[in-house]
């Protein structure tokens, strides 16, 4: 069995939901306090065991590939400041052994199209995709979870969660039977079905580990609409020819593709930043005791003394 070293992040989207702040920034690129979703990741990816980082990119997408590679200005100008802790934290965005390639998708083709463009570097491996808005809080991180269930299975998975039925027609949604603790095996998948129309609850969200032959089946497989290629009728292909598993992932996923998630995520990881966490459950207490109408509390906060605000951890949360 091959391991999985491998990871695709699609991250050539419009982000049109985050108007204007995505106008000339990718949205992969909006932060949770002071990390960008796409290094929560990759940061996950790495946990997996993952060491080829592969990016579908577009236009404008630039900050993403100068984010994982080296800013000698601002290392030189932290080192000559003696910033060390700072000098680090840049560092370790990516570890040593990891490779980060980045292959552009021309055309906005749909999430398949964008995983067939990255067949060239995956070749005949198994390989993980991540959708970065969806930020997942799991202890195991949830690719962990599920490269450790491929170990066992040996066939493609896909993250999958509860949803509202009145949510359906945003998401994958499968018809899955139960085998085993968290797991259901695949019998079909929808992309986007309207409520009464969905085969379940199920949801797909942005965890997948594919096998090879899904790139032959996105290759046959017609365009659905607006033109687009979708990995959900890729995975509907494949699981005709091929054992396809739902796992329930333990963990919290934050939808930061929608404002609402993404101030959610915004909101729990800030809590428990290493940095800011205790001051800000502080302010959240106040306006909680005050109510909606509070002041904002930002002159109340105490700076923080000299010496924590430089040797705080700087590796975002605790
Ligand atoms: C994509 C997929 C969908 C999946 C979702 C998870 O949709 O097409 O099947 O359920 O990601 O976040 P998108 O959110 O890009 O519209």
């Amino acid at each position: 069995m091959k391991p999985i070293t491998k990871a695709v992040f699609p991250v050539a989207g419009l982000g049109t939901r985050f108007l204007p702040a995505t106008k000339a920034s990718p949205k992969e690129m909006m932060p949770v306090v002071d990390k960008p979703l796409i290094q929560f990741a990759v940061e996950e990816a790495v946990e997996a065991g993952i060491t080829d980082m592969i990016f579908v990119t577009g236009r404008s997408k630039r900050a993403i590939e100068d984010h994982f590679d080296k800013a000698y200005e601002l290392e030189t100008e932290l080192d000559l400041r003696g910033k060390t802790a700072m000098l680090d934290l840049l560092r370790n965005i990516v570890p040593k052994n990891i490779n980060c390639i980045y292959i552009r998708q021309a055309e906005a083709l749909g999430l398949g199209h964008a995983v067939l463009c990255a067949k060239p570097i995956i070749g005949d491996e198994p390989f993980a995709v991540l959708l970065a808005d969806d930020l997942i809080d799991g202890d195991p991180p949830v690719l962990r979870q599920m490269v450790d269930a491929y170990g066992f299975y040996n066939c493609s998975l896909l993250g999958v969660q509860d949803v509202a039925r009145a949510d359906t027609a945003s998401y994958g949604i499968v018809a899955a039977r139960p085998i085993a603790d968290r797991l259901e095996q695949v019998s079909a998948i929808v992309e986007k079905p309207k409520p009464a129309q969905a085969p379940s609850t199920l949801a797909v969200v942005g965890r997948y580990i594919l096998t090879p032959r899904v790139f032959h089946h996105l290759e046959n497989g017609k365009a659905g609409s607006g033109g687009e290629i979708q990995l959900t009728d890729g995975i509907a292909s494949l699981l005709v020819e091929q054992q396809v598993l739902a796992y329930r992932y333990r963990g919290v996923r934050y939808d930061c593709g929608s404002k609402l998630g993404y101030l959610q995520a915004m909101v729990e990881f800030g809590v428990r930043h290493a940095e800011v966490g205790e001051q800000f459950r502080e302010y959240l207490a106040r306006r909680g005791e005050n109510g909606a109408a509070a002041k904002p509390q930002t002159a109340a906060i105490a700076p923080l003394p000299r010496a924590r605000a430089e040797t705080h951890q700087l590796t975002g949360n605790a």
